[in-house]
């Protein structure tokens, strides 16, 4: 009876290990265990050179694209007109952007004007490297690495590089009048893109093609 008794209780000692286990096999899968160790294929210098050059030509060309745009709609209609422009046509331009340049063209930030452009982790970390640079009063230099999908990506920052841009982004009672920050609350309520002065970190270029 007892030998019956340690039986049982060694069974269930086993059943509920087993169960509190289910999440976590003990055994590690071998196949699976080198993946996380394995390094990413990586680029080599010339291929860095090469594809930083390609990157800051694809975010010339949009900047001047979106400048251009914008520069005509203020002109046509003050910022009223212009963040109307912005908000209808950014998007839609760096979309066809991406399109005649074979590369995928994003415009991101950590102070978000349109949450569509939500940077992912590793663009985060690139934000926060960018933005302690700034403030270390070192230089912001364009990043390409290979990304898990092997495409490349390049990375360069946004700064508050002209005064117009503070006409949508600057001080409110300063450089952004109170009537255009409703315009823009209105289209953007969870909107953070204000308060900034010419020189600041307001975001980055996030481009990626193939290798
Ligand atoms: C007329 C108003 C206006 C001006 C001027 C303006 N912006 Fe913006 N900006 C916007 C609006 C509206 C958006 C959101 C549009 C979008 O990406 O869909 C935006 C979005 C952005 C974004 C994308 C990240 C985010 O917050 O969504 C960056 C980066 C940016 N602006 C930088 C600049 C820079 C640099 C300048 C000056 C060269 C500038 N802007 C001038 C209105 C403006």
């Amino acid at each position: 009876m007892k030998y019956l008794l340690s039986l049982i209780a060694l069974a269930a000692t086993f059943l509920l290990f087993s169960c509190s286990n289910d999440a976590k096999p003990k055994v590690v899968n071998q196949e699976q265990a080198p993946v996380t160790t394995v390094k990413p294929a990586s680029l080599t210098e010339a291929e860095v050179v090469k594809f930083t050059e390609k990157g800051k030509s694809i975010a010339k060309a949009s900047f001047m694209t979106l400048a251009g745009n914008m520069k005509k709609a203020m002109k046509a209609g003050g910022p009223p007109n212009a963040i109307k422009f912005c908000s209808m046509k950014a998007m839609a331009l760096t979309d066809s952007l991406s399109k005649a340049h074979h590369a995928t063209i994003r415009r991101t930030s950590d102070k978000l004007r349109n949450p569509a452009n939500q940077p992912s982790a590793l663009e985060a970390k690139q934000l926060e490297a960018y933005a302690n640079a700034i403030n270390n009063k070192q230089p912001l230099k364009p990043q390409v690495s290979l990304d898990k999908d092997n495409k490349v990506l390049f990375m360069a920052p946004i700064t508050i590089a002209k005064p117009v841009c503070l006409k949508c982004h600057g001080i409110v009672g300063e450089s952004v009048a109170k009537e255009h920050l409703a315009i823009i609350q209105k289209q953007y309520p969870t909107d953070k893109a204000i308060g900034y002065k010419e020189g600041e970190l307001r975001g980055m270029w996030s481009i990626k093609f193939d290798r």
